[in-house]
């Protein structure tokens, strides 16, 4: 039996961590790839834990690392996993004893129960029905909608016609891509995440829409296959790594799009995301919507 270890990334794990029969789980293929690299082991990146008879779950989590409500999804699948044995759980918690403790009480004291955080909302652009989507733990703003993912739906929505194809990078769980299909008859959509929840989000959200879409679980765009296809590059990037990821996206937008194609970024700092863009496209138009800057290029 061999021992899981999931919510470590690279920089967590040594040779003392590794040693013996051990298998990496994560939520993200970035820390899947970093892991891979670093460490030369090879690591599991699911939605959900990997299926296993485990000997020992270790669940490293903290208010810093992770939501409570996917802390606690993920403390429930460890459980699960073991069959309900608290001794065969290590939770590795970075944060309050409190906290700590009132997170395992939540799935092993004596008035635990089975929780569902999954959570629907709705989303529309002008001129067509809402449509309802269903956001998981782990999820880019889960339970709600994103103002500047909606400044970029509803720019993309108005601007481009019908019977294009549009990748959506950094998809979450649809809310782009989809409302632009719903909007836009003929669109055919590809979406890409580096999220397992985000990615299995969207292929629940797809099925529930009945609006087809080619939905990849990668860090590093969209395979080679499809350079040079795409209408439309559509990115709602985050903006954490100094623009490194929206560099990724820029990168995907390029080697994407076919010649006259056209980029959408939304950011909130136009001055910020400008010079990236720059970097890969020869100009940028600028439009200003729900306190977010929409950032157009064309490649040519
Ligand atoms: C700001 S959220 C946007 C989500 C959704 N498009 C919206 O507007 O609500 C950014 C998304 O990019 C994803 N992401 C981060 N790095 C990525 C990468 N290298 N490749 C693809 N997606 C990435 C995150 O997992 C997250 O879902």
């Amino acid at each position: 039996m061999s021992i899981l270890l999931t919510g470590f990334k690279a920089a967590d794990l040594d040779r003392k961590t590794l040693s013996g029969d051990v298998v990496c789980h994560v939520l993200d293929i970035y820390h899947r790839h970093a892991i891979e690299k670093v460490h030369h082991v090879k690591a599991v990146c699911s939605a959900h834990l990997p299926e296993g008879e485990w000997e020992k779950i270790r669940f490293k989590t903290g208010p810093k690392l992770m939501s409570g409500e996917l802390a606690l999804e993920m403390l429930q699948e460890c459980s699960d996993a073991v069959g309900g044995d608290p001794k065969r759980v290590e939770l590795v918690f970075t944060g309050r004893e409190r906290e700590r403790n009132d997170l395992w009480a939540k799935v092993f004291g004596k008035d635990a129960r089975k929780r569902d955080f999954s959570a629907h909302y709705t989303a529309s652009v002008p001129g067509s029905k809402p449509i309802s989507l269903v956001s998981l733990p782990g999820c880019f703003c889960h339970r709600r909608t994103d103002e500047g993912g909606l400044a970029l739906a509803e720019t993309v929505a108005k601007e481009i016609g019908p019977g294009k194809k549009l990748l959506d990078m950094g998809c979450g769980s649809g809310l782009v891509g989809f409302l632009v299909a719903s909007a836009v008859p003929g669109t055919s959509l590809v979406m890409v995440d580096s999220h397992s929840r985000a990615t299995e989000a969207a292929e629940i959200n797809s099925k529930a829409l009945g609006i087809p879409a080619e939905i990849i679980l990668a860090d590093n765009g969209t395979p080679e296959r499809m350079d040079g296809t795409f209408d439309v590059f559509a990115g709602n990037p985050p903006y954490y790594s100094e623009y490194r990821i929206a560099e990724v996206f820029c990168e995907t937008a390029l080697r994407a799009l076919k010649r006259g194609g056209v980029s959408y970024l939304v950011c909130k700092n136009a001055a910020g995301l400008e010079p990236v863009v720059k970097k890969y496209f020869p100009s940028v138009e600028i439009a200003k919507r729900r306190g977010y800057a929409v950032l157009k290029s064309v490649k040519p």
